[in-house]
């Protein structure tokens, strides 16, 4: 079985897409499948919430270009199951790597083949934007997972996703949720009772503002880890359950 590719992206930045990916990949590993988190994103964020070292050999170059570069690249994290494709520094030039090789919008997806064979689940954490980069995760996955922040701006990187994916002429099924919900906020509780009724991408599920979801800096691990019963945990394991339904 070939694994199923999750894609955690948004056009808007810091709506937790790094802590979205971080905690479905630990998600899915308690439940014993393996997986493998590549990190897209030159900040490198997830890399290191998963305590991994941050070097590529060859650099980007070598992954978009090189056969099986990226299955030489992945490193085991501090976590069982799960495997990393860590992001360095190479990787700030990404966008000019994918745009000089040939097929430019399906290299991640050509990346990826042999790696598919290998895994159960394969997520990849994404930098903000309608980039290449994002159009290769795009085309590369089977279910695109959007964080939506409850506010106008929030909702409008829904219309903004649903265009980019329609753009890369991708298939993948959409799955979106609210993020960092503050239910003392009178306009996200309308959220919350408005907006998976009015679109069909936004489930009921959230997860809320916490301070265990801050916390995954200071320990450098998913909310799992090392909060197992807290909402948190339960709200990204209620995602996990959406996300695995829907692929
Ligand atoms: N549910 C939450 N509760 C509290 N803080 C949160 C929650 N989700 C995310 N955060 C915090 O919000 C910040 C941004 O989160 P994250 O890095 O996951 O966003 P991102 O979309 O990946 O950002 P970028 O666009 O820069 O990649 C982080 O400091 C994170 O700890
Ligand atoms: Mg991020």
């Amino acid at each position: 079985m070939a694994a199923t590719v999750i894609a955690v992206y948004s056009t808007k930045g810091g709506v937790g897409k790094t802590t979205t990916a971080v905690n479905l990949a630990w998600q899915a590993a308690s439940e014993g499948r393996s997986v493998l988190l590549w990190d897209l994103d030159p900040q490198g964020a997830a890399t290191w919430l998963l305590q991994v070292k941050p070097h590529l050999r060859g650099g980007v170059e070598a992954l978009v270009r090189g056969k099986n570069a990226a299955h030489k690249a992945v490193r085991e994290s501090e976590f069982d199951r799960i495997d990393v494709l860590p992001a360095d520094e190479s990787y700030r030039d990404l966008e000019i790597a994918l745009d000089a090789a040939k097929k430019s919008s399906s290299r991640v997806t050509e990346a990826l083949r042999p790696l598919r064979k290998e895994y159960d689940v394969i997520i990849l954490d994404t930098p903000p934007g309608a980039s290449l980069v994002a159009e290769n995760a795009l085309r590369a996955a089977d279910v695109v997972v959007l964080p939506l922040v409850p506010s106008p701006l929030g909702l409008r990187s829904l219309e903004q996703v649903r265009s980019v994916i329609k753009d890369a002429s991708s298939r993948v099924t959409l799955v979106a949720f609210l993020s960092q919900v503050d239910r003392r906020k009178r306009a996200h509780i309308e959220a919350l009772e408005q907006l998976p009724a009015a679109h069909k991408e936004i489930g009921d599920g959230y997860v809320g503002a916490s301070v265990v979801v801050e916390r995954m800096g200071e320990h450098r691990a998913p909310v799992g880890a090392y909060a197992p019963t807290s909402d948190s945990a339960k709200a990204f394991a209620n995602l996990w359950k959406r996300v695995r339904r829907a692929s």
